[in-house]
């Protein structure tokens, strides 16, 4: 008969009837209570233990008060007594401690999950940066604003009067040809087409509607044409509009005005000039060309042969400009005798490609990080 079952039995089953005996009976019983309460390591093992020893219907402890002390005679029960009250202290204060000690280490452990080490490297998150047609398109914004300019900005969607009828482009006229167009698919018995605009001239005539002169605007934006992709057409593509009127302006200040931007935007070494050219929009109209930023002006390419950027003309053509037609006037009620101004509309992306030597427009829309990093 070992221990372990010892409580279940009467100590007269046990064989034990003098109280000698009883001290090394107890012995046995703290031997197992010590090594169960070793293996009681965490919470669920250590409940399985405490019901074992202090269940109130079969713990040891209640097996022992009625099996070995209630039946025991007069002269055993004193000793069983003492016995089992040191054994039930014992038992208690252990348990409890083991407790106390189980809780404590999942303290430990949930603190360290939680626990956040500052010495650990941070996560570095790549930065972006601005596209070179932003970065472009600011250049350009802060050396107009430098002369007084202001920007606003027009819907891209647009209606065919202000995108060609008050810019002088009644229905038939050819240049539309030009600017092949892409109208909005409306609900039936919509009251006007809309097309998405081609160019951002329309702005000329919006601004002037709502201010009266003195006015120098520039206007950025996104224009849509139906131009198969290549190398330099896309069917999206940025511009940058521009419009002084006033009392008194001339083609001087014209002139002067858009040489002084060549040379801001591209160098001091780069010559401007201008060729007369055709706008329904201005009177007279030109063409601006720079020197070509690839050859110097030369026409010669670095290796001797002909520059091919400009074919060896030593000239590169810019954007279209003039002095606003008096036409133009007419539908914005200004009155074409007292005002005068000019106009111009570059862009954006053929700027950035002469500047930065870029030969393929697709590049701006594709969206290469290898192309976009080039530029941050
Ligand atoms: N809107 C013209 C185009 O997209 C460019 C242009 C030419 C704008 C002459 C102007 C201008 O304001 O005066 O082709």
């Amino acid at each position: 008969m070992t221990a372990i079952n010892n409580p279940a039995q009467k100590l007269s089953d046990l064989g034990v009837s003098q109280p000698e005996q009883i001290a090394p009976l107890f012995a046995e019983v703290r031997a197992r209570f010590d090594s169960e309460s070793a293996a009681a390591h965490d919470e669920g093992s250590w409940k399985q233990f405490r019901d074992a020893w202090l269940g109130r219907k079969s713990g040891v402890l209640t097996l022992i008060t009625d099996n070995w002390l209630k039946p025991a005679s007069p002269e055993l029960k004193r000793v069983v007594g003492q016995e089992l009250n040191q054994l039930r202290a014992r038992v208690e204060s252990e348990i409890a401690s083991r407790r106390a000690a189980i809780e404590s280490g999942a303290d430990q452990a949930a603190l360290a999950r939680a626990r956040i080490d500052l010495s650990l490297p941070g996560v570095v998150r790549p930065i972006g940066s601005h596209h070179l047609i932003r970065q472009v398109l600011q250049q350009i914004e802060d050396i107009f604003v430098s002369i007084g300019f202001s920007v606003v900005e027009g819907p891209e969607i647009e209606t065919p009067y202000y995108n060609f009828e008050a810019l002088n482009i009644p229905e038939f006229h050819p240049v539309r040809d030009d600017m092949d167009t892409f109208y909005l698919d409306l609900p039936k018995g919509a009251p006007n087409p809309l097309l998405l605009r081609t160019h951002t001239s329309p702005m000329q005539i919006r601004t002037m509607e709502k201010r009266q002169p003195p006015v120098r605007v520039i206007v950025p934006g996104k224009v849509y044409r139906r131009d198969n992709p290549d190398a330099t057409h896309s069917f999206m593509f940025h511009q940058v509009e521009g419009l002084a009127v006033d009392t008194d302006i001339t083609f001087c200040d014209f002139t002067g005005t858009i040489e002084y931007f060549v040379k801001q935007f591209f160098g001091a070494g780069v010559k401007a000039r201008f060729r007369p050219s055709y706008f329904p929009f201005t009177e007279p109209s030109v063409e601006f060309d720079v020197t070509c930023v690839f050859c110097g002006g030369s026409g010669t390419s670095a290796g001797g042969g002909t520059c091919s950027k400009c074919k060896g003309a030593g000239w590169i053509e810019l954007f279209g400009a003039g002095m606003v037609d008096p036409a133009v006037y007419g539908f914005v009620n200004y009155d074409p005798k007292k005002v005068s101004g000019f106009a111009f509309g570059m862009g954006i992306d053929r700027l950035a490609m002469l500047k930065y030597g870029i030969d393929d427009i697709q590049v701006f829309f594709q969206n290469d990080v290898r192309f976009l990093r080039q530029f941050p």
